[in-house]
């Protein structure tokens, strides 16, 4: 699909992370893009485009309003993907993720909203929301907020409410937000703790593989150029004004354990597959329904599992960690 994005001014907030930093690289030759991040994480470094000229990083943080405000000055596009996520960061630290997400895009919606001119804001939500059990959830299914006190759900109760917010400024304020849900994306440039890019970069290695719990958890896996396909759309289609979309590959379904013995069999790998403890609380099925994006956006998604994980291990070969 070809996306008409030309000389725009984007500000990218999380643009130093995987998704972001990626989505710079489709842009940043036709557009002025502003990446504003604290730089916890940093996919940006290393990319070929990390100091074209049409690129300005400014490190920051979106809980600060009055920076975030500064930095946000003559945006067209606003591209909100800084949050804390990783299922070992939100435990550790389950105050910094509610406050991050939650108030975070709080901050961000109200820098948003005083922009002259702004065209479209994405923010972004995620399919944690669906709770533990969701097969072909879609986007009107009731979402889900799991038990209080277990930290694995305030990642996403802080992502719904920060969905409610961003549906509330479009409807009072008409702001044109478009949330996206992604599921399970992957790919080359993934910083974090991914359990398809763990896998990978210990079948490298040939490194034991450590399953948590008993590895029939299921999930499907979004190769990022899809992704990437599905931000865009929503970042140009006039009809995603408002909407909140599930963006994943509802084919490339695959247990945990089969996704390790995917990984190890396409890499020829020699690594071991082990079984570990889990101690917090897991999602054991997690499947979209990608029909309204297909409907209303034409987002389909087009890599499957094995030629994924081939593009993955062949980018972390060349950038060995
Ligand atoms: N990758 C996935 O599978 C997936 C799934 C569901 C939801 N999401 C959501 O998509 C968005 C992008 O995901 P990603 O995979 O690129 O994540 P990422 O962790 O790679 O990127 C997030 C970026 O936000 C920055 N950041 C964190 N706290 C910040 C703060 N207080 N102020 C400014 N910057 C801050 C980090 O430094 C990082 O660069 C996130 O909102 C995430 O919750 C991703």
């Amino acid at each position: 699909m070809i996306h008409n994005l030309s000389n725009k001014r984007i500000f990218i907030t999380g643009g130093a992370g995987f998704i972001g930093s990626t989505l710079i690289g489709m842009l940043v030759a036709d557009n002025d893009i502003t990446v504003y991040d604290n730089l916890r994480r940093n996919s940006l470094a290393g990319r070929s485009y990390e100091h074209h000229p049409r690129l300005r990083l400014v490190q920051g943080d979106v809980l600060d309003l009055a920076a975030l405000r500064h930095a946000m000055e003559g945006a067209n596009i606003v591209v909100h993907c800084a949050a804390v996520a990783g299922i070992d960061t939100v435990l550790k630290r389950p105050t910094e993720t509610m406050r991050i997400n939650m108030l975070g895009t709080a901050n961000v919606l109200e820098a948003a909203r005083h922009l002259t001119g702004v065209e479209r804001i994405i923010n972004f939500s995620t399919s944690e929301v669906f709770g533990r059990s969701a097969f072909r959830a879609d986007e009107a299914n009731l979402t889900e907020i799991g038990a209080v006190g277990e930290a694995r759900w305030t990642y996403a109760v802080s992502k719904l409410a920060a969905e409610h917010l961003a549906k509330a400024y479009h409807q009072e304020f008409g702001l044109p937000v478009v949330t996206l849900r992604p599921f399970n994306v992957y790919g080359p440039g993934q910083v974090g703790e991914g359990a398809l890019r763990t896998f990978i970069l210990r079948a490298l290695k040939h490194q034991d593989i450590e399953i948590h719990g008993d590895g029939n958890q299921i999930r499907a896996w979004c190769y990022i150029d899809d992704f990437i396909e599905g931000l865009l759309s929503s970042m140009t289609h006039p009809r995603a004004i408002g909407e909140s979309f599930n963006i994943g590959n509802s084919r490339a379904v695959v247990t945990i354990f089969g996704l390790a013995q995917t990984v190890v069999r396409v890499l020829a790998s020699q690594s071991r597959i082990l079984f570990t403890n889990k101690t917090y609380a897991d999602v054991e099925l997690r499947v979209p329904s990608v029909q309204k994006a297909r409907e209303l956006i034409g987002f389909e998604a087009k890599v499957d599992l094995e030629e994924g994980v081939r593009r993955t291990a062949e980018f972390y070969r060349n950038h060995q960690e």
